[in-house]
């Protein structure tokens, strides 16, 4: 008798997230900045962001939401064997974050590493801990994306300064066996990840320094009506594949949680495809921009919150410096 080997679905088994101390709102912003609470909201949807204090940085966030993730989750530390942490802010230029939240976390079996898609990196991670996890090479993984992107802001020009924070989410996964061989969009966990990069536009979004050529950090720089197009433009091609590869539509979305960069992208994105604005997850009037960070926060919330339930078809998006995009549905 031939025995049927189903296949494993990366399944969400917690979800938390983790704010620097300090929230800046828009007003306080005014004192320093030659910009009003009125243009930035009218502009990006934007009230506030969080600010790292010196003695915070993204691996003490990106631990902290672990944790958080890890208690929602009923996991110890100790049953995770796989860490990825998407940040382009890391702590050092090596170590890499993940290994530095490993430590932190008391964990010594299994790799942690990070993955760098700058916005796009949580949607990169997860769709990267998948195949890890339907592979069968690992059990449980924490994805988290945790960000200082205040620490690479130039805070002389208002063009950018004003849309990012700091912060960092993460979820657990775990390998769970789907209900029929094949797979289904009935099962539980990721049904689809579809990542895209092109190189070519580099110029548009970046950062103006690094180890290879200035040997500084180096500051973010963006021609924000040229991201604003592409993001509108282009991102959705992954989406409309991503409800191709699972036989899904917009109707069968429950929500909708895209990168949180600008009100206006979030609005626009979710309109070209037909998702109702009630299924639309909207926290970067909490958050402002916190790249990779932004998802997984938004994820905490709507769950906190009651809004993700267990069942729920859920679709994360995002466009980042490169440009990288992608999209990844979740059956929650
Ligand atoms: N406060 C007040 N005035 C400002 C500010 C500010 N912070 N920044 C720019 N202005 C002024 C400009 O100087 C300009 O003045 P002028 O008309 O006298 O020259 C005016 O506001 C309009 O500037 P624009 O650049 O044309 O403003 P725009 O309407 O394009 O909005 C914005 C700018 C919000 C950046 C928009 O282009 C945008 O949302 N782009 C998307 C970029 C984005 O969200 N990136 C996030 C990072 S990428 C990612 O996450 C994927």
């Amino acid at each position: 008798m031939t025995q049927e080997h189903k296949r494993l679905r990366s399944v969400v088994k917690g979800v938390g997230s983790a704010l620097p101390k300090r929230c800046v709102s828009n007003r306080e912003l005014e004192r320093e900045v030659d910009t009003t609470d009125e243009w930035i909201v009218q502009r990006t949807g934007i009230e506030q962001r969080y600010i790292a204090g010196d003695d915070e940085t993204t691996s003490t966030l990106g631990a902290a939401a672990a944790r958080a993730a890890l208690a929602t989750a009923d996991c110890l530390a100790e049953d995770i064997d796989l860490i990825i942490c998407a940040t382009s802010t890391p702590d050092y230029t090596f170590p890499s974050a993940a290994t530095m939240i490993q430590a932190d976390l008391g964990i010594t079996k299994g790799v942690a590493f990070d993955v760098q898609a700058v916005c796009a990196g949580f949607v990169f991670a997860v769709a990267t801990a998948d195949k890890f996890l339907t592979s069968g090479s690992h059990k449980r993984a924490l994805v988290i994306g945790a960000e200082t992107f205040s620490r690479i802001l130039d805070w002389r020009d208002r063009t950018t300064c004003v849309l990012f924070g700091d912060g960092a989410g993460a979820i657990v996964l775990e390998a769970q066996e789907a209900q029929a061989a094949e797979g289904t969009a009935a099962d539980r966990g990721v049904l689809t990840s579809q990542l895209r990069s092109d190189g070519r536009h580099r110029a548009k979004l970046y950062v103006d320094g690094g180890p290879s050529t200035t040997q500084t950090t180096g500051h973010l720089r963006m021609e924000g009506k040229e991201v604003f197009r592409f993001a509108v433009g282009q991102v959705t091609d992954v989406m409309r594949e991503a409800f191709a590869a699972t036989g899904t539509t917009a109707d069968d979305l429950d929500w909708f949680v895209p990168h949180q960069a600008n009100r206006r992208i979030i609005d626009a994105s979710a309109q070209k495809l037909g998702i109702a604005p009630g299924k639309v997850v909207t926290t970067v009037q909490f958050h402002g921009n916190t790249s990779a960070a932004s998802i997984p926060l938004a994820l905490s919330v709507a769950c906190a919150d009651g809004r993700i339930k267990r069942g729920d078809l859920v679709m994360i998006e995002a466009i980042g410096g490169g440009f990288t995009w992608g999209a990844v549905i979740i059956r929650w």
